[in-house]
């Protein structure tokens, strides 16, 4: 039946175009059928070089990514100058996750492991950097101080700024202010902490807006009670709105994450009542309204300056007697866990809420304490070396304090400690003598990549 029908139908093709022409379009039809059949047998790839499967491979995978392939994109310039391009494409599997470039031949189904959740962003490698910089320190005069702009300082090595964190097993997407505008529609993020965190906050203000003026940013701290309290020089925090978006960026002083309050409300010279076990009252009140916070706590953890700030430690809302307890490394650990559990208490509240604990920044104060002419004085990047391979965090304190809690780890100590040249040092606008900042960071620097971190994890 179906011979029938051929025939029949090679009859009226001969009759209507020719007896030649037929036999050409049939010998097209079967070259076309065996090419198809080529592209699909194995033996096709047995004729290409490992090489080439290897660079198809990459780019098929590239395709498929689009942070990846967008790395693919990137302009040359803004590539380290270093990277050959097989440097580029195995520094490409490398963020995919696979060790060793052999593995990716043939085997595909490796590519999508450690991403995501998986991804330890604290491990990984400083490498040069020939991108722009996210924003000028020289500029960003609306949100960074100028202490901490070391462009501005009597300093002339800016070396630091040219190195960019690169995860050992995952992407570091490149941030983009609008992007991240974008995935933060609407929402709000909230710094807690210290002035480390304060740094964090002013990085990602600059990032945000490439260290360019923004008249449409609003200052919006009155609606958080932000503000100079009575008697205080500086306000207790800031807070900014992008309307593009509806996005607030805030920050919240908060150098013990303590409840804070004074014994006596009418004595100027009240002691504070340092409540261990209490978060400041600043998140409770405002934790409903939050969508990301971001904590940090540590380098005021100090006999001296619990003394100055006349904080008095309590517990279960009583004055703390307990001597061992209140040893100041207990107190921080009392402190930490108690905040890692509340705020893991309040997400089944607030299915949309993300809470990152920061660990601690490093300082590098040498031949001494800040306080006995400690200082910092090496302006050569990474003479500690480039690498961060441990698999557990340099700061086991908070590391166990959100240990089986939804609170996430920021993990920047260790990949910071390599970076002691990027601290302010002895340099200062005014060439005052004697000041040496091993804590701070100059800025743009080191706490722009905990925001980039910060961003890849959210
Ligand atoms: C591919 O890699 C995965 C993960 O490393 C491994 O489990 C799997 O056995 C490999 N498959 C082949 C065919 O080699
Ligand atoms: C802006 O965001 C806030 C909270 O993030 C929300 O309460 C408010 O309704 C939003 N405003 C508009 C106009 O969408
Ligand atoms: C609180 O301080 C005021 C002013 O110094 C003082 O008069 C008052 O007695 C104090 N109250 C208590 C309970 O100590
Ligand atoms: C820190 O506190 C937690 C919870 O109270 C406790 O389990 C842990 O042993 C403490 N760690 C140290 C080093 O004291």
């Amino acid at each position: 039946m179906k011979n029938d029908n051929f025939r029949r139908f090679w009859g009226k093709l001969n009759k209507t175009l020719g007896r030649r022409f037929s036999f050409t379009l049939a010998f097209l039809i079967l070259v076309t059928i065996f090419l198809w059949s080529w592209e699909d047998k194995p033996l096709a790839k047995s004729l290409t070089s490992p090489e080439e499967q290897f660079v198809r491979h990459t780019s098929e995978i590239l395709i498929d990514d689009s942070v990846a392939s967008s790395v693919l994109m990137e302009p040359r310039e803004h590539r380290s100058v270093e990277n050959s391009d097989s440097e580029e494409a195995k520094d490409t599997i490398e963020e995919h996750g696979i060790d060793d470039a052999d593995n990716v031949i043939g085997n595909l189904t490796a590519i999508p492991t450690n991403r995501g959740e998986a991804c330890n962003y604290a491990r990984g490698t400083w490498v040069t950097d020939n991108r722009q910089i996210l924003y000028s320190g020289s500029g960003c005069k609306q949100w960074l101080s100028e202490m901490w702009a070391c462009r501005l300082t009597q300093r002339t090595d800016f070396s630091y700024e040219g190195y960019r964190w690169q995860p050992e097993n995952c992407d570091m997407p490149e941030f983009e202010g609008s992007k991240f505008l974008e995935k933060m529609r609407g929402k709000i993020l909230s710094f807690v902490g210290d002035s480390l965190g304060r740094q964090q906050f002013q990085s990602l203000m600059c990032m945000i807006t490439g260290g360019l003026d923004n008249p449409e940013v609003e200052d919006v701290g009155y609606s958080y009670g932000l503000g100079i309290p009575p008697g205080a020089v500086r306000p207790n925090g800031w807070a900014y709105l992008f309307p593009i978006t509806n996005t607030t960026i805030l920050y919240y002083w908060s150098a013990s994450l303590c409840g804070i309050e004074p014994i006596n409300a009418t004595d100027p010279d009240t002691e504070y009542a340092m409540h261990l076990d209490r978060p400041p009252g600043f998140l409770q009140t405002f934790i409903d309204q939050f969508n990301v916070v971001v904590l940090n706590t540590g380098h005021h953890w100090n006999r001296g300056k619990v003394n100055a700030n006349r904080w008095v430690m309590y517990v279960n809302g009583k004055p703390l007697h307990d001597r061992k307890l209140a040893q100041i490394g207990n107190a921080k650990n009392l402190t930490v866990h108690s905040i890692a559990r509340w705020l893991d208490s309040q997400i089944p509240m607030h299915p949309d809420l993300k809470v990152f604990f920061r660990t601690i920044s490093p300082r590098h104060f040498f031949h001494g304490e800040w306080n006995s002419g400690g200082s910092c004085d090496n302006t050569i990047p990474l003479t500690r070396g480039s690498e961060v391979r441990q698999h557990e965090s340099s700061d086991p304190v908070i590391a166990e304090a959100v240990k089986g809690t939804k609170v996430s780890l920021l993990d920047i100590t260790a990949l910071s400690e390599l970076r002691d040249e990027g601290h302010i040092s002895h340099y200062s606008i005014k060439a005052s003598e004697g000041i040496n900042d091993c804590l701070h960071w100059c800025l743009p620097g080191i706490p722009d990549t905990w925001n980039e971190i910060l961003c890849a994890q959210l």
